[in-house]
């Protein structure tokens, strides 16, 4: 059976392509200590400490390796900048390094947020990048370290929502939490992105491993939408109040690190080299429904240790 390293399988999209993954392969995830009684093998490893990827590597011994690891937050990546360029830039070029060394296959997780917004089009993977803040500065530098190291890997911008560990991570999670305790909210009007649900990025990724691609792509939705209207489409399909969104400018928000206006990323290439079409946005909100409905917040939850505190 095909063995599947995640690294940072306690992630949004670490553990949705975990449990998605254990379908069908040899799932081991590698966390910091926040997972407890997942239904597959976790390997605890801090990857900015020397070493740990030689002992992640010899433990779990896989065929293809998915790199879910990075500081995530554009807002702590502005505060921590060694930090992100640590787990964003140079942890990617040295797993990418290793795995072509051993003939594992590898994939990367980059963001739509390479991309600065100007552009008033559809950007494809021609585009040239133009990052905004220290998130997306190292996640391109990483993009870039992995392509020089590892030609064969997969490089994946992505967005996606779904349900977290912490329940509070996805911002389909910020907007049925807030509207579900009525409290009102602002929705970005001038931020467009192309969300789509975390288990079908999930699913495309292993696809796309399974196909035997490599190189960029743009593993998004595709369907373009504004943050406010991704906030009303939440409300209407949970049947909550859509009145508590107000519409408002990112500009207007207070947050730290600059975001881009523009985030339409075509999926183009992905459903030609795939050979098959993006599962629609509304599929996606169906099964967020569905699973929520099903419990499934509360089940992904309970892996999560009841004390954890987070690494300094
Ligand atoms: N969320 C999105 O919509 C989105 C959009 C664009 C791109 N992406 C990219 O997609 C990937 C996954 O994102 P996500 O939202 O799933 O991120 P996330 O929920 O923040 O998960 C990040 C993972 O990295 C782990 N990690 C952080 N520091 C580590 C360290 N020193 N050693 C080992 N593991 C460490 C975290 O472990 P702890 O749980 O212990 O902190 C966690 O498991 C990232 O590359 C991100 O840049 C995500």
């Amino acid at each position: 059976m095909t063995r599947l390293l995640i690294t940072g399988a306690s992630g949004l999209l670490g553990i949705s392509l975990a449990l998605e993954a254990l379908r069908e392969y040899e799932v081991i995830g590698t966390d910091r200590g926040k997972l407890k009684s997942a239904p597959f093998q976790v390997l605890r490893a801090d990857l900015m400490e020397k070493n740990a990827i030689a002992s992640i590597l010899d433990s779990a011994q896989p065929d293809w390796l998915i790199n879910c690891a990075a500081l995530a937050n554009l807002d702590e990546c502005e505060k921590y900048p060694d930090r992100a360029r640590i787990l964003n830039s140079e942890l990617p070029g040295e797993l990418a390094n290793v795995c072509a060394k051993k003939g594992i296959r590898f994939v990367h997780l980059s963001t739509d947020a390479v991309f600065d917004g100007e552009k008033a089009a559809i950007y494809t993977e021609e585009d040239q990048p133009n990052p905004l803040g220290v998130y997306s500065q190292t996640k391109l530098e990483g993009e870039r370290a992995v392509q020089e190291a590892n030609p064969k890997a997969i490089i994946a911008r992505v967005n996606f929502f779904g349900w977290s560990l912490s329940g509070t991570h996805s911002l389909g999670e910020f907007f049925v939490n807030n509207l579900g305790a009525g409290q009102p909210v602002n929705g970005f009007t001038d931020v467009i992105f192309c969300p789509i649900f975390v288990n079908y990025t999930a699913r495309l990724l292993v696809a796309m491993l399974e196909k035997g691609l490599c190189g960029l792509y743009h593993v998004v939705g595709a369907q373009p939408m504004s943050k406010y209207q991704f906030g009303l489409e939440i409300a209407h399909k949970f049947g909550l109040r859509e009145s508590l969104i107000s519409p408002k400018s990112v500009l207007s928000s207070g947050l730290t690190a600059r975001r881009s206006h523009n985030l339409r990323l075509s999926t183009h290439k992905l459903s030609t080299d795939l050979g098959r079409e993006i599962p629609r946005f509304s599929t996606g909100l169906d099964e967020f429904y569905t699973q929520y409905q099903q419990g499934y917040p509360q089940k992904i939850r309970s892996y999560q240790q009841e004390a954890y505190e987070k690494p300094a």
